[in-house]
């Protein structure tokens, strides 16, 4: 039996409870003969804030870096609002990105029919959902440099961010969203503002030149962000692969996540490079969903995104395809059944807990 080496960062608010759910599944993956898995814990956001100054220890940063892959709960909370800005709780998220190089991030938004209602949309633009947004992780404005704030001595400050993409960036991206399409419906729309900005041009020059070098089998369409943003909302279901760069694809991803019901719903998977000797990538699971200090302690929170986050763990990292397929089954036929925890309530009457939810989903584990 294969052994994996796990990283768990729970993080802050929900995190640690979702989490918790995740570990009563991979201890059943290995009572079940699946596969071994060797976990390591570590603290990241506030909670590494509080125990130790940073948003992430080194240590920590080692453990990441040797495990095969690293599952993430989620940071943040009022809690840590006046912290110092290098070490609030996002800067240990976005240093495990960074250090770790995640550039493909993968966020399916996939709309369960039983949950249809739960949407804010009408059942007949959602149901059946299943869309792919590949956000670019590692660059744009996120960490392009300057980034500062200045004073310009006369009462004024100014607020400077860099949104900055080379051509390598954007070609290694648009590869993982062609090579997704095939996997799937082969239609890949690409999204800038090149109307308005420098790097959408050169976005859309160098996914146009690589879809016709590589991958002219799949269709390509280009829109613009904002219209992009309209037509999720308008008619979802016209879209496959939506490839984009890392603050659109931050903001259509949250998009995207309302249209399945919940934010409560979405797994996501942070990928590398693979390595051309030992032919394996880093990789960074977490839900889109945040740390909801609001619902924090109650057990209220849904694991969904956090299971599913294992899901793709067990897809994209271990080659376990199958097991994923069978998670997402569990998760699937526990809607099926009815069973809702708070933020998917629509007209259901009760609602269970985190844990209750969990259980229901290793119950259908086998
Ligand atoms: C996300 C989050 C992060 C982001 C925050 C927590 C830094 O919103 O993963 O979508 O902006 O990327
Ligand atoms: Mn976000």
């Amino acid at each position: 039996m294969a052994t994996y080496k796990l990283l768990l960062l729970p993080g802050d608010g929900i995190g640690p409870e979702v989490m918790s759910e995740v570990e009563k599944v991979l201890a059943r993956l290995s009572a079940m003969g699946v596969a071994k898995f060797e976990i390591e814990r570590g603290l990241v956001g506030g909670s590494a804030y509080d125990a130790h100054g940073q948003s992430i220890s080194e240590s920590d940063m080692k453990l990441a870096l040797a495990a095969d892959a690293v599952l993430f709960g989620a940071v943040g909370g009022p809690k840590w609002d006046g912290v110092p800005y290098d070490v609030r709780p996002e800067a240990g998220l976005l240093r495990l990105r960074k250090d770790l190089q995640l550039f493909a991030n993968l966020r399916p938004a996939i709309c369960y029919p039983a949950l249809a209602e739960a949407s804010s949309l009408k059942r007949e633009i959602v149901e059946g959902l299943d869309i792919m947004i590949v956000r670019e992780l590692t660059g744009g404005v996120y960490f392009g440099e300057p980034k500062q704030i200045i004073d310009l001595g006369n009462g004024q400050k100014r607020g400077i961010d860099t949104q900055v993409y080379d051509t390598y960036e954007i070609e290694r991206i648009g590869r993982v969203a062609f090579e997704l399409a095939r996997k799937r419906r082969n239609k890949v729309t690409s999204s800038e503002k090149r109307n308005v900005m420098k790097s959408g041009v050169l976005w859309n020059e160098v996914i146009t030149a690589l879809h016709k070098r590589d991958y002219a089998d799949v269709e390509l369409e280009h829109q613009l962000a904002d219209s992009l943003a309209m037509q999720l909302v308008r008619w979802p279901k016209q879209f496959d692969v939506i490839v984009t760069d890392n603050l659109f694809g931050d903001m259509l991803s949250d998009i995207a996540a309302m249209l399945t019901g919940s934010l409560g719903m979405l797994p996501s998977a942070s990928l590398g490079e693979v390595d051309k000797v030992t032919d394996k990538r880093r990789a960074l699971y977490e839900p889109v969903h945040g740390s909801a200090p609001d619902i924090a302690g109650k057990g209220m929170a849904n694991p969904i995104a956090m299971i599913g986050s294992l899901a793709m763990c067990l897809r994209y990292s271990f080659g376990l395809g199958e097991t994923a397929d069978r998670i997402e089954t569990a998760i699937a036929d526990v809607l099926a059944a009815g069973l809702r925890t708070a933020d998917i309530k629509g007209d259901a009457k009760d609602v269970i807990s985190t844990a209750a939810m969990g259980d229901a989903i290793l119950a259908r584990l086998g």
